[in-house]
């Protein structure tokens, strides 16, 4: 008995005509994939993934052709489309890829960015806060007088801040109406001893001296606090503080420091001016002003129309206070001076509040510029 699968005699083998007709499509395929691999686009790729991976492609047409041959030959003939089928997939799939690649190159090709457009400025950027701002501007300035930056402790002993700079027992600066003072310290050779939030800068002074021996060019910006609040007073502030000490130093010196910083900040056309003032770590002693930054001296609400605004405190370092550190006042002199950093931010922002600087309101902030 004829087993059913068994090739008849009489019938063309089917496998050659399948292996023409699959060669054929080979031979095409490989001219078309030449020409849109040269340039895969992805208009091209699909074309080409249509023209023979489709319903109605070649390589479908292989696949329709193989009801035709003989049962006993298909499974030969079915080897040979399938093996076409899978080449040709394989090619137009890494086609594909290239395609990816291509459409990204286009994209690089092409000049993506606009520089004549609105600048989208919906992103929010951070901003400096004005007191910040004008701590780096006044670094800044006086790095450029050859002074170096120091640093010390918020929360000082009664010494530092007061005592050593000749701030008498009685002195009404010690009240407790201005000072928050904290839990006497404990132990070891400082027990017992008075400890306070700093009332002002001027305590690197004495940890300075301490430290250094002259020549000595300091200044040191940090937050002080006094028990005091309202209008133009708030209960922690900026400061900075600098000093000079080395031979033969003057008020002349002092004179010039000043006034050549302030000038740096506020503009070269605005005077400055001394007056006699009293401070117990020096003497003499005086308070600096400038011409009022809002109406130039005119006059004005700001300047209370004295055309004048007072910018901070400064002397000759006095004899007592070298005498707590340890230096020789015949030999060396020095000066010092400090100021408030806020009320600096105020005039050169024109600010007309000074509790804008501590309400961190975002509106109001986000108006200054991210460098100094
Ligand atoms: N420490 C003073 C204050 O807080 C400011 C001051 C005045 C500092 C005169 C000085 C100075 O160095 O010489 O009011």
């Amino acid at each position: 008995m004829n087993h059913p699968e068994t090739p008849t005699g009489s019938q063309k083998p089917a496998p050659l005509n399948m292996s023409e007709a699959a060669e054929a499509v080979r031979t095409q395929f490989a001219a078309d994939h030449a020409r849109v691999a040269a340039n895969p686009s992805p208009k091209a790729v699909e074309e080409l993934r249509l023209a023979f991976l489709g319903r109605k492609g070649r390589v479908q047409d292989l696949i329709e052709g193989l009801r035709n041959v003989a049962k006993e030959q298909r499974p030969e003939a079915g080897k040979i489309v399938n093996s076409v089928r899978q080449d040709v997939d394989g090619a137009v799939t890494a086609l594909q890829e290239r395609a990816k690649a291509w459409i990204l190159n286009e994209r690089l090709n092409i000049p993506q960015v606009d520089v004549s457009l609105p600048v989208d400025d919906s992103t929010p950027a951070g901003a400096l806060h004005p007191v910040s701002l004008m701590r780096r501007v006044l670094i800044r300035e006086f790095r450029r007088l050859g002074f170096t930056i120091y640093d010390g402790p918020e929360i000082d002993f009664d010494f530092y801040n007061f005592s050593a700079l000749n701030i008498p027992e009685s002195h009404p600066a010690r009240d407790m109406q201005d000072t928050f003072y904290v839990a006497p310290a404990t132990g070891g050779a400082f027990d017992g001893q008075k400890m306070l939030l700093r009332t002002q800068t001027s305590n690197i002074q004495i940890h300075a001296m301490l430290a250094e021996k002259p020549p000595l060019r300091v200044i040191a910006p940090g937050r002080v606090f006094r028990c005091d609040s309202d209008i133009t007073h708030t209960p922690m502030f900026h400061q900075i503080e600098g000093f000079v000490v080395d031979k033969g130093v003057t008020f002349a010196n002092l004179k010039a420091t000043i006034d050549t910083f302030l000038k740096a900040i506020y503009g070269r056309e605005l005077k400055t001016r001394f007056r006699p003032s009293f401070f117990p770590f020096v003497e003499p002693g005086a308070e600096f002003d400038v011409q009022c930054t809002i109406c130039s001296g005119a006059g004005c609400r700001v300047c209370k129309n004295t055309g004048w605004l007072e910018v901070g405190g400064c002397g000759m370092i006095h004899p007592k206070v070298f005498e707590a550190v340890g230096y020789d006042s015949e030999e060396y002199s020095g000066f010092a001076f400090g100021f408030g950093i806020d009320r600096m931010a105020m005039l050169k922002y024109a600010l007309p509040d000074l509790r804008q600087l501590f309400e961190g309101d975002h509106d109001f902030l986000g108006q200054f510029p991210v460098h100094a």
